[in-house]
């Protein structure tokens, strides 16, 4: 395939998923701002990439931080990816509000600044595409997860909006919204062997997802095969959020669809 030429921006881009976004990214031939809070992890990622790579500290919830950064680009970015993103876990009853507020912040208003960012850029340039980092509690509600699920949810509203609004300006929107991931923020889940093996017997293709399937489908809605695709969300899950009657059980003698009359 030929390589693609141009910048692209990969934020939370220091660890987990966004770390192996950015090596696909530099793969496929983009130079990659890799922006993250974490400065020493993006700047140790820029110098293990070489040229391809230039890592900065920006704090996605800090709108000054962002237009600067997306400023300084030396031309439009052809792909964004709005992967930085936090989780906090807890009863809605007892969580505070400064856990409440980080996940909207980081995962829902960082992403509307980071685009917006880019869109201006974007316009003037023609085009591009942005592809944002749900997950599947943007679907699926799950137990003490009320601040990730709405926040992500929210960001493929937001997606879709910005797809419409952005649309007749060459730009695609879309989201991927990943499943269990064995990476990034859920390594400590998967870390304990018994709630590896219950949450991955959930999952009808039987395996835990990877970084490297998240970020092939970031690198195809990015791509030009994706050209007419947008104001979407893909789930890279294995499955588990269409799963709700997987394993359900049913009598046989209910079950009998195809089978003769008289041999039953
Ligand atoms: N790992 C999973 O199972 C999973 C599943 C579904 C969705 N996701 C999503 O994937 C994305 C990446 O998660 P991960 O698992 O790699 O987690 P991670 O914690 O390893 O990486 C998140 C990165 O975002 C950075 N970050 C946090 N706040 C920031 C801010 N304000 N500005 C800039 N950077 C900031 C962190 O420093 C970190 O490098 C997140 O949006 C997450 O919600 C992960």
């Amino acid at each position: 395939m030929k390589a693609v030429t141009g910048w692209a921006v990969v934020t939370g881009a220091g660890n987990g998923i966004g770390a192996v976004i950015t090596r696909h990214a530099v793969k496929a031939g983009y130079r990659v701002a890799a922006w993250d809070v974490d400065e020493k992890a993006v700047t140790a990622l820029a110098a293990e990439l070489g040229a391809s790579c230039v890592g900065t500290a920006v704090d996605v919830t800090d709108e000054e931080a962002v237009n600067a950064a997306m400023a300084a680009l030396p031309e439009a970015p052809k792909l964004v990816v709005n992967n930085a993103g936090v989780v906090r876990f807890g009863p809605l009853l007892d969580l505070s509000v400064a856990d409440w507020r980080a996940a909207v912040e980081v995962n829902l208003t960082g992403t509307f600044l980071v685009s917006r960012a880019a869109a201006r850029r974007m316009i003037d340039a023609g085009g591009g595409a942005i592809v944002n980092i749900s997950s599947i509690n943007g679907i699926a509600a799950a137990p003490n997860a009320g601040a990730y699920t709405a926040s992500k949810a929210a960001v493929i509203k937001l997606t879709e909006h910005m797809a419409l609004e952005w649309g007749d300006a060459g730009i695609r929107v879309n989201a991927v919204a990943p499943g269990l991931i064995n990476a990034g923020m859920s390594e400590p889940i998967f870390a304990d062997p018994e709630v590896r093996a219950l949450r991955q017997g959930r999952v009808p293709m039987g395996r835990l997802g990877s970084a490297d399937d998240v970020a092939e489908t970031v690198m195809y809605l990015g791509s030009p095969k994706a050209a007419y695709v947008t104001a979407q969300t893909i789930a890279v899950d294995g499955g588990i959020t269409a799963s709700a009657l997987h394993k359900m059980p049913r009598p046989a003698s209910v079950d009998s669809v195809g089978v003769e009359a008289d041999s039953r």
